[in-house]
């Protein structure tokens, strides 16, 4: 990702604005949850942010989106990793704002029409059991 930013810092197009999409499941209840799990979870998503943000600080972005989840609020079944690096996301882009820097998080619920609640057969299974219906990702 560094070279990336080097690149377009020389030759590239100017970046304006990050998306932040990365991010893994491993679910599983509490008294199964390792800390190798947490980190599997914990890598792509804080990790990832936190790498970008450092590596952006000096940029004038006018964007800064990171894809969080409803579970950083209200929590997920099996969810304690994914929850908390969530939550994460959300930390993140409250302390960007308080230095003045471009972010949003959003929250989102459960899309259908693929993604990673679809992917995973036992994911699938337990958002169908709960209250949340899955986003149409089709335009109405
Ligand atoms: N789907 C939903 O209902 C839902 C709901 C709320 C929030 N979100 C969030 O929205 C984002 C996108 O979700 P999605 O459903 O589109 O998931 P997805 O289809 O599984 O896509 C996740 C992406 O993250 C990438 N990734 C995983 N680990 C990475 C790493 N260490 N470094 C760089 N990239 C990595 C994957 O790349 P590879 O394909 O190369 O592995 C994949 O392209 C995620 O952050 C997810 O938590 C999704």
């Amino acid at each position: 990702m560094a070279g990336l930013l080097a690149w377009t810092a020389a030759d590239g197009p100017a970046l304006t604005g990050v998306m932040h999409t990365a991010g893994v499941v491993d679910d599983g209840v509490l008294a199964g949850m390792t800390p190798e799990r947490l980190a599997t979870v914990l890598a792509p998503k804080a990790g990832g942010a936190a790498h970008l943000d450092e590596l952006t600080a000096g940029l004038d972005l006018s964007a800064f989106v990171l894809f969080s989840s409803a579970t950083a609020v209200f929590g997920g079944g099996g969810q304690g990793n994914y929850a908390a690096a969530n939550a994460y996301l959300d930390a993140l882009a409250e302390q960007r704002r308080a230095r003045g820097l471009a972010a949003t998080s959003v929250e989102w619920g459960v899309w259908a029409g693929g993604g990673m609640a679809e992917a995973d057969g036992e994911v699938r299974r337990r958002v169908g059991r709960g209250p949340l219906r899955a986003m149409d990702p089709r335009p109405r």
